[in-house]
C-alpha cells in the first residue's frame, strides 16, 4: 500500500524512527511517549504526532506508543517488514565497503548480488557475495531483486542505470555524483557526502 499525500519529509524520517524503535527493543523497552521518540530522533513531539498521523491511529493519547506495535507499523509503511533484496553495482572502494557492512540486515536488506567490468574483480567474493560480470545484469529480472545501489564512475551510471531499468529494478540507491534519468516508476535516491560537506563551511561561524 501507498499512502497518498505524504509529505517527503515525513517518509524520510521514518527510517529514523525506526532506528531508534529498534534501539530501544534491543535494550528491552516496552513503551515510549512521542517526547522521548521525538528527543531520540531530533524533532519536536508535535511533529511525531503528525507523522504517525498519516498512517492512521498510533499510540494512546497520554500513554504513548508501544515500541513493539509502532516497529511493526513503521516496518510496514515502509515494506521492510519483508525482506528487500538489491544489487550492488560497481564493487570497487566504496562497493566492496557496502558490501561488508552488515548494518543493512537490521532493516531487512539483503545485498544478494554484485556485479563489476573488471575482469580482476569478478568471480570474487566479498562479504560472501560474488562479484558477476556486469553483462549478467539482465538475470535481475528472474532473481525478484527490485532494487539496486550504483557506485560505478560518473560516466558510466547512465549506462548502468539503462540497463538496471531493462532488468525490472524499480529503486535506485545512487553513489555516483552525476545526473542520470530514469523513467517514473523508478525512484532514485541520490548520495552525495561530497556536496553535504560542501555546504558545511557555510554554517561555521567565522572570527
Ligand atoms: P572505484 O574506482 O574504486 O570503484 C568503481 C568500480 O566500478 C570499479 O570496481 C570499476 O571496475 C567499476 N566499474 C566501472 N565501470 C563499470 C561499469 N560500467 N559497470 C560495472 N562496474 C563498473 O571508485 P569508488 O571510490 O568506489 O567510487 C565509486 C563511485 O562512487 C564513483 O562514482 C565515486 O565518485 C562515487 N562516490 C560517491 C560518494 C558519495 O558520497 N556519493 C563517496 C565516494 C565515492
Amino acid at each position: 500500500m501507498r499512502y497518498r499525500k505524504v509529505p517527503d519529509e515525513t517518509v524520510r524520517r521514518l527510517p529514523f524512527y525506526l532506528r531508534g524503535l529498534l534501539l530501544l527493543l534491543q535494550q528491552g523497552r516496552v513503551g515510549i511517549s512521542s517526547q522521548e521518540l521525538a528527543d531520540l530522533v531530533g524533532v519536536r513531539s508535535w511533529q511525531v504526532r503528525k507523522d504517525f498521523s498519516y498512517f492512521g491511529e498510533f499510540g494512546t493519547p497520554g500513554v504513548g506508543y508501544g515500541i513493539e506495535s509502532l516497529t511493526r507499523q513503521i516496518k510496514k509503511i515502509l515494506k521492510l517488514d519483508v525482506i528487500q533484496k538489491a544489487a550492488l553495482v560497481g564493487a570497487g572502494n566504496l562497493g566492496s565497503a557496502v558490501l561488508a557492512y552488515t548494518g543493512f540486515k537490521v532493516y531487512g536488506f539483503d545485498i544478494a548480488a554484485a556485479f563489476d567490468i573488471d575482469p580482476r574483480k569478478i568471480g570474487r567474493k566479498v562479504n560472501n557475495i560474488l562479484i558477476e560480470d556486469v553483462s549478467k545484469l539482465n538475470t535481475l529480472k528472474h532473481r525478484k531483486i527490485n532494487l539496486a545501489i550504483l557506485a560505478v564512475p560518473a560516466d558510466a551510471a547512465q549506462q548502468t542505470v539503462d540497463a538496471l531499468v531493462r532488468a525490472g529494478i524499480k529503486g535506485i540507491l545512487k553513489f555516483s555524483p552525476c545526473y542520470i534519468t530514469v523513467p517514473r516508476k523508478v525512484k532514485v535516491i541520490s548520495i552525495d557526502i561530497a556536496t553535504d560537506l560542501a555546504r558545511l563551511p557555510y554554517y561555521i561561524r567565522t572570527r
